[in-house]
């Protein structure tokens, strides 16, 4: 049966058809229609207005929005929430002194996590992930990129991508997968980096492929990771298979990754939190989304991307939570607006539509997801009454939600 919500005080975020992604000035705005109803058919939306032009609601189930809001759910373009356990006494070293890097070179951060994903059954880990997928559902999440990585081995990538894919038929929540394999070098791979990228290129990307697991392909491009060149070279492997890149660059030091990013067109450039002047010049015109990470630069203490000097240079960007048990613990994506607003200089406005078109657009999604538009897939967010568009992230612990219609 069709739906009918009606009664909603401030719907938010409505965009004409064939509108991709918002750049510069653009994403000030956030069109609204005050007082509103709108109508849904087969999952989609099939039209809205003000309360003054409400048709009969006979035909409809009707959905009460009492002076609540109604927006499109979030869209979160990186994730690694396929993972075994948790990291919490590395928050402790954390505390106590010890930076990411100097973790990961002693040997624990992400191969922590593999160590721990190894051990578990794909049954097991699928269990672990549903968990977190139900957290973010609850939070507001309709669309989630997820990425492998914290496997390093053939067998390992193919399971976390096999679980991508099972969380994929099993959630309401749009999912789209990134294979990452280039995550870090492998433990059996210690002093071997060029061998570790052998195996991704030759045996991984491959095994990838043939069972068609991955829609993007990732690689941490930066110091004590990967080189622009090892990750161009990976790209390529992947484009073999039609796997569109999304990278992460500049997390840790100017790695040289966003060149590589414009230079393969992909379609999001993530991370940025150590992101020279110039490379902002560099992805002017370009097709690739640049997209930060708040909650990981909040979590790990570390600089902020410059996210409102590349707005004033007339680029788009969005804002993902990159949920993983490392760096960022949390997909909240109402959260990540909020920083993006304190810690980033957004406006509410600027954060809105990072979130949600402009996430949309870094996961390959906006034409279907990410906007209030005839035609497109109804992932709303239904609020308990708030005042304005500008509460969503200024009241940044409490839970503004009444439901979530996926
Ligand atoms: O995006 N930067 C690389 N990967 C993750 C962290 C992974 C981990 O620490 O487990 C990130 O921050
Ligand atoms: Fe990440």
């Amino acid at each position: 049966m069709s739906i009918l919500i009606q009664n909603i005080a401030h719907l938010f975020g409505i965009l004409p058809a064939g509108v991709e992604r918002l750049q510069g000035k653009e994403m000030a705005h956030v069109e609204t229609i005050d007082d509103a109803w709108l109508s849904i058919e087969e999952g989609r939306i099939i039209d809205f207005g003000p309360m003054s032009s409400i048709p009969e609601t006979e035909h409809f189930e009707v959905i009460d929005a009492e002076g609540g809001s109604v927006m499109p759910c979030f869209c979160d373009p990186h994730t690694h929430l396929v993972y075994a356990g948790s990291r919490e006494q590395e928050f402790v070293d954390k505390i106590q002194g010890l930076s990411y890097a100097e973790i990961a070179r002693r040997g624990g951060g992400i191969l922590n996590s593999v160590d721990l994903l190894h051990r578990l059954t794909e049954q097991e880990l699928y269990e672990q992930a549903m968990h977190r997928m139900e957290e973010i559902e609850a939070k507001g999440t309709g669309c989630v990129e997820i990425k492998s990585g914290y496997g390093l081995s053939t067998e390992d990538e193919l399971k976390i991508l096999r679980v991508i894919r099972r969380i994929s038929q099993a959630s309401r929540v749009k999912v789209v997968s990134t294979f990452l394999g280039a995550h870090a070098v492998s433990r059996a791979y210690k002093g071997r980096q060029s061998d570790y990228v052998r195996l991704v290129i030759d045996e991984m990307i491959p095994a990838v492929g043939k069972e068609g697991l991955a829609d993007y392909i990732d690689v941490f491009c930066d110091e004590g990771f990967f080189t622009p060149e090892e990750t161009a070279r990976i790209l390529k492997a992947g484009a073999r298979y039609g796997m569109r890149p999304k990278i992460h660059a500049d997390e840790l030091a100017a790695s040289g990754g966003v060149r590589v990013a414009v230079d393969h067109q992909a379609l999001s450039v993530d991370h940025l939190e150590s992101m020279p002047d110039e490379e902002i010049d560099l992805l002017l015109g370009t097709a690739t989304m640049p997209t930060c990470l708040p909650g990981t630069s909040f979590f790990l203490n570390m600089p902020y991307a410059p996210a409102r000097r590349m707005i004033d240079r007339g680029l788009g960007i969005a804002l993902a939570s990159d949920y993983n048990p490392g760096s960022t613990p949390s997909g909240d994506m109402k959260f990540v607006m909020s920083l993006g607003c304190i810690k980033l200089r957004l406006l509410p406005e600027e954060a809105f539509n990072a979130v949600t078109i402009n996430a949309a657009y870094a996961m390959g999604l906006s034409h279907d997801y990410g906007s209030i538009t005839i035609g497109k897939k109804a992932h709303l967010i239904l609020t308990h009454p708030i005042p304005s568009l500008a509460f969503i992230p200024y009241s940044y612990t409490t839970p503004i939600i009444r439901k979530v219609l996926l």
